[in-house]
């Protein structure tokens, strides 16, 4: 059975598979409109979402497939009523795939690991891997060479940072994390783990960030997390008009979305030239679609 937990847990070939089928079904929608007849894809949400409710709804519709909405505390995922795996034996009668969004990432592990239905990662606390495979198609898109691309992360240590860790390890691109002393003794050690001569961590935003073909952010707290006093750490880590000019002619702007205006960006770059955050959210739909056909595969 197959299941979408973690970008590490892919070989770099089959990876490569979900980008190309993500490129051909964004070219030639019509050819997949049949992929998923017959298919129910479930979605739980124990979090807000806009992009991953959307792009995982219209896109297994727009697939021939029809999607649920489940709430965890009505169908008893929450292990209370009965037992997590007994809720998924069930589902499993009536449905073909579950996404996933919690703050419980080994839940969704130990779900995954029991094999009873295709799970999907919609994100957790620990990763958000279908956003760093848009993000991706997006690179790829505006990047020629993504083996030479050189990417900047500016902000928090967080999910989807982490799943882009994961990418770099197994492509081998650039990746500058430029992030505040005070955050990153937090994750010096996991940081570790990953290290290599292409992955490399900076303090100082405008040294980290220059010749950048990709400057990339994400909101200094993310959902669900309880240290809110966090935010004094970043004040010199908004990514503004000085942070952009520093990096290449033709750097993109990414943000995975919901932003916080003024905090981890200004407006004048999340709306300016070099912003390429619609097309990330647009892209979210084109690779959720790659994945549902990739797990729903026998
Ligand atoms: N980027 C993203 O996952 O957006 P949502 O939280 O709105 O789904
Ligand atoms: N890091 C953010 C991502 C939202 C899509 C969060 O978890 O809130």
């Amino acid at each position: 059975m197959r299941h979408f937990i973690d970008i590490n847990n892919f070989k770099k070939k089959e990876i490569d598979e979900i980008i190309s089928l993500a490129k051909k079904i964004k070219k030639y929608p019509k050819k997949y409109s049949s992929s998923c007849n017959d298919k129910t894809l479930g979605l739980i949400f124990e979090k807000q979402s806009l992009r991953t409710r959307l792009s995982f709804n219209v896109g297994m519709q727009k697939l021939g497939g029809s999607v649920l909405e489940l709430q965890s505390k009505d169908i008893g995922l929450d292990n209370k009523r009965e037992k997590a795996e007994d809720v998924l034996n069930v589902l499993s009668q009536y449905i073909d795939c579950v996404m996933i969004r919690n703050n419980n990432h080994k839940q969704i592990v130990n779900l995954s690991k029991e094999n009873i239905l295709p799970i999907i990662n919609g994100l957790t606390e620990y990763s958000h891997p279908c956003q760093i495979l848009g993000d991706f198609l997006t690179l790829q898109e505006h990047l020629k060479n993504i083996k030479n691309a050189k990417i900047a992360w500016i902000g928090d240590y967080n999910n989807v940072l982490r799943s882009l860790i994961h990418l770099q390890n197994i492509y081998n691109f650039k990746l500058n994390l430029i992030i505040p002393k005070e955050i990153f003794k937090n994750y010096k050690k996991e940081f570790q783990q990953y290290k290599n001569e292409n992955l490399n961590h900076y303090f100082d935003p405008i040294l980290g960030t220059k010749n950048s073909n990709c400057i990339m952010t994400d909101v200094w707290v993310s959902m669900g997390e309880k240290n809110k006093n966090k935010k004094k750490y970043f004040k010199n880590y908004t990514v503004n008009k000085k942070i952009i000019s520093n990096a290449t002619d033709n750097v993109i702007f990414m943000h995975c979305l919901p932003a916080k205006r003024g905090q981890e960006v200004t407006s004048e770059v999340l709306d300016g030239k070099n912003s390429a955050v619609l097309m990330q959210a647009k892209n979210r739909m084109y690779i959720q679609q790659a994945i549902l056909i990739y797990v729903l595969k026998k």
